[in-house]
């Protein structure tokens, strides 16, 4: 029997996607995946540089993986992803046991890393690469709900925020050749796949030249359209876009196709133009809120969601209270908010002093978390009564009557309804009858397409 390989994923769905063209580079390779960690031979772990608090989820890890492999000597540890990048060798002299350290660019090179593991040695590749979009390989769905998958469709970021850490984990950016993102999307379909999230650190850069000319060139909304033409029952999604590239074309692309969900993903980070240049963001708060605007009209029923850095290097209390007027003018339905983290060797950490105390961090955070609680809260409310079309994907629990099903709007909303006539993969009318500030409960309505069997 192969050698069995056991990994775990942090950070961002770009991670998870990354796990996915390792396990197909692994596999093509002769390992066998375990989700038993005591059965593994090879234990992965694919980290996250973007917090301090990401990084020290996975050292906690690493210290039960020493445990075991202390117990069972032959076992092989490999850290992949940003922390690799980040901290290449060091992580070898942690005492923590590690094999192997493996950046994001240089995952065809696993199979024989491990093979020097097996030898005797340690193994580094931590090659940057200006290519490689892993655009040839099929990377295999895991923890996949069998409705919903992420396909890839550029890697690296130019944008050089002061605060982030992954134009250094990640490199430069490049984009992926659009045949293989349409082949990647039509297989999913076909294989029962009902929606597909395109990724990318800045999807609105997406720019694909098959020669240096130029000519022929495919831009993101060209590639929406070409993957939202698939099939009308192919819903499609895509992260993340940024407030300097977001363009008035992709809001009509989207207008155009019905498959495409109407929601958006438009990280702010600040409502202060003065953090925001601080931040180096390239745009101002009346440019975002032009953009928001923009999408109002052209979208109405457009969902928008947003990231938030409290407590960043220099600020006041008056351009925190920018963000919070902000919030309240946009009307976020949902937000990711954390505490300013320093990076080692960014921008902001070479430039500027990180300055805000951790009490203040804590309690902006606080104000902005207590904020979107309720702005959610209030925009959930006004979906009672709506009637959504809602893509399933699983089973919630089991209720009384029948089974208690979960699905996703357009706008990315989870609903929760009872019904033991649906399945995953079906698309149904649902009509909103109760929301929390996370969830909406719905009564079915009717079905409306139904899920393809699988093959
Ligand atoms: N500290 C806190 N949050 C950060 N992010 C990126 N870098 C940092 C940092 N150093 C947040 C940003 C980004 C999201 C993915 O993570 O909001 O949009
Ligand atoms: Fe980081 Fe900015 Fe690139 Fe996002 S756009 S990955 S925040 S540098």
């Amino acid at each position: 029997m192969g050698k069995r390989y056991y990994i775990e994923t942090y950070g961002c769905q770009m991670n998870f996607a990354d796990s996915e063209v390792v396990a197909s580079i692994l596999n093509k390779s002769g390992l066998e995946v375990t989700s038993e960690i005591q059965n593994a031979d090879l234990i992965l772990v694919n980290t996250c540089s973007i917090r301090d608090n990401a990084e020290q989820r996975v050292w906690g890890r690493l210290d039960l993986f020493r445990s075991i492999k202390r117990k069972k000597s032959s076992v092989m540890i490999g850290v992949l992803g940003c922390m690799a990048e980040r901290l290449k060798e060091q992580l070898l002299e942690s005492d923590r046991g590690v094999d192997l350290v493996v950046g994001p660019d240089a995952y065809r090179d696993l199979p024989s890393l491990v093979n020097t593991v097996e030898e005797g040695h340690k193994a580094v590749n931590v090659l940057l690469s200006r290519e490689e979009t892993y655009a040839d390989i099929s990377p295999v769905r895991m923890e996949s709900n069998g409705v919903s998958s992420f396909i890839s469709i550029m890697r690296g970021c130019n944008n050089m925020c002061s605060y982030c850490v992954v134009p250094y984990t990640r490199g430069a950016e490049r984009s992926r050749d659009p045949k293989s993102i349409l082949g990647e999307a039509k297989e999913l379909f076909d294989r029962g796949y009902r929606e597909v999230t395109l990724l990318g650190q800045n999807v609105d850069s997406y720019y694909w030249s098959p020669n240096d000319s130029g000519d022929n060139h495919v831009t993101f909304p060209e590639l929406l359209e070409m993957v939202a033409s698939i099939s009308p029952l192919l819903r499609v999604r895509f992260s993340t876009n940024h407030p300097k590239d977001f363009s008035n074309e992709l809001l009509t692309v989207m207008a155009r196709h019905h498959n495409i969900c109407k929601h958006i993903h438009l990280p702010v980070q600040s409502g202060s133009s003065t953090t925001l240049s601080r931040m180096n963001r390239r745009y101002t708060r009346e440019w975002y809120l032009e953009r928001v605007n923009a999408i109002k009209n052209i979208l109405p029923d457009c969902t928008i969601s947003t990231d938030i850095i409290a407590g960043f290097c220099g600020e006041s209390d008056e351009e925190h209270n920018e963000t919070l007027s902000l919030m309240k003018e946009v009307e976020f339905d949902f937000a990711y908010m954390f505490k300013y983290s320093e990076r080692p060797n960014t921008k902001a950490a070479r430039h500027f002093k990180d300055d805000i105390p951790e009490e203040v961090k804590t309690s902006r955070l606080n104000e902005i978390i207590d904020l979107q609680n309720s702005l959610s809260a209030s925009g959930k409310k006004k979906d009672i009564g709506k009637t959504y079309e809602v893509l399933v994907e699983g089973v919630a629990k089991k209720a009384i009557a029948g089974l208690t099903m979960t699905g996703r709007t357009s706008g990315n909303k989870v609903v929760v309804f009872e019904s033991s006539d649906v399945r995953p993969g079906d698309y149904a009318l649902v009509t909103i009858e109760k929301a929390t500030s996370a969830t909406l409960t719905g009564v079915l309505k009717e079905k409306t397409h139904k899920a393809k069997d699988k093959i």
